[in-house]
């Protein structure tokens, strides 16, 4: 984006005065229209343009991408009303999730990015939430075993170095000439750890030289290591009464239910050719949903389960029902 904005700013500059004014105005209606930052975690790109997120300090984690057109102002300079009164359009993106995660800034060209679809003729944009995840900190004297942990969520590597970069770090008694150098790297300790702990929940480390070259013999050192815990992304699946929902979890990761609920907690979702008088329950709950979906669920790669009566019995007889479950994947 900054660098189509420089584009065209230096295009108009080359030209006259009376076009340099158009240009502020154009560039007005570009800012307008194709990145507009409603709070610092929230950026709405216009289709075509460079969505771009980053994270001061910290990394990126999404919270939510979507494509297509939930309002009528948004990305609607010059559009003819034909493009712009549909705003019943949004479909998930998920490459978003897989191309920034974990990045401190993230540039993303949105030119064929989402497909396919989800509302021919109307032009759309993109709506991404994110929040910026600060750094936990781990070190281990040597010797030790040290263990990296993210309660919700998976490990990844910032930083690793056995060694030694102050004198007060597991420094207690130890002789000071174990102490003296502070500039002691390890040249594999950061390939080591992130290839061990990357992606898991847990990680357990072991601070020695038999694992990472011996950068300072004769230094006692220390395993010190800084770690992001990536939240797991959460899944929703919704399926209307007398369908079956299909839950997957993508290589070497296993389903985990967060919550289920089979009946009807609004009266849109599933409403389709349906009278009133089936829609109009809206707090209609099973109560052990959460368990029947886990029990046939929980830990595995992938599993289907048909919403209906049989399965879950009937909590609101007459109501149309939908069984909707999110759930996270997460390692085995
Ligand atoms: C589905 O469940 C989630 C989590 O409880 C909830 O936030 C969402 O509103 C539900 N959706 C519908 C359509 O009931």
């Amino acid at each position: 984006m900054d660098q189509l904005i420089r584009g065209y700013i230096h295009t108009f500059y080359s030209d006259s005065r009376i076009m340099f004014s158009l240009s502020v105005l154009l560039l007005t209606l570009v800012l307008l229209n194709s990145r507009l930052l409603i709070s610092a975690e929230t950026v709405v790109t216009c289709d075509g343009f460079v969505q771009y997120l980053s994270c001061g300090t910290g990394v990126i984690s999404v919270q939510s991408a979507t494509y297509g057109r939930t309002s009528g102002q948004i990305c609607s300079v010059g559009r003819p009303q034909s493009q712009i009164s549909n705003t019943w359009c949004s479909i998930n993106v998920p490459m978003i999730f897989k191309r920034c995660n974990g990045l401190r800034t993230c540039g993303l060209n949105t030119q064929g990015l989402s497909t396919p679809d989800p509302c021919f003729g109307t032009y759309k944009y993109y709506t991404t939430n994110y929040i910026c995840i600060t750094a936990e900190t781990s070190v281990t004297c040597h010797g030790g075993y040290g263990y990296l942990k993210c309660k919700h969520g998976k490990i990844q590597i910032n930083t690793a170095n056995y060694g030694r970069t102050d004198k007060t770090t597991c420094s207690q008694g130890r002789p000071s000439q174990q102490l003296q150098n502070t500039n002691c790297f390890s040249p594999n300790a950061l390939d080591f750890v992130s290839k061990s702990c990357n992606g898991l929940e847990i990680c357990e480390v072991y601070a020695t030289h038999m694992i990472f070259t011996d950068p300072c013999f004769g230094t006692y050192k220390y395993l010190a290591i800084s770690y992001f815990c990536l939240p797991h992304r959460i899944h929703s699946r919704i399926v209307c009464e007398h369908e079956t929902s299909a839950l997957t979890c993508e290589h070497g990761t296993v389903i985990h239910i967060q919550s289920a609920n089979y009946g009807r907690t609004d009266s849109s979702t599933c409403s389709n050719g349906r009278p009133p008088a089936q829609l109009s329950k809206t707090d209609c709950y099973t109560l052990n949903s959460q368990t029947v979906v886990a029990s046939r669920c929980e830990g595995k790669s992938s599993c289907s389960i048909l919403a209906s009566n049989s399965v879950f019995s009937d909590p609101c007889f007459g109501t149309f029902k939908y069984l909707n479950i999110s759930y996270s994947c997460v390692s085995k």
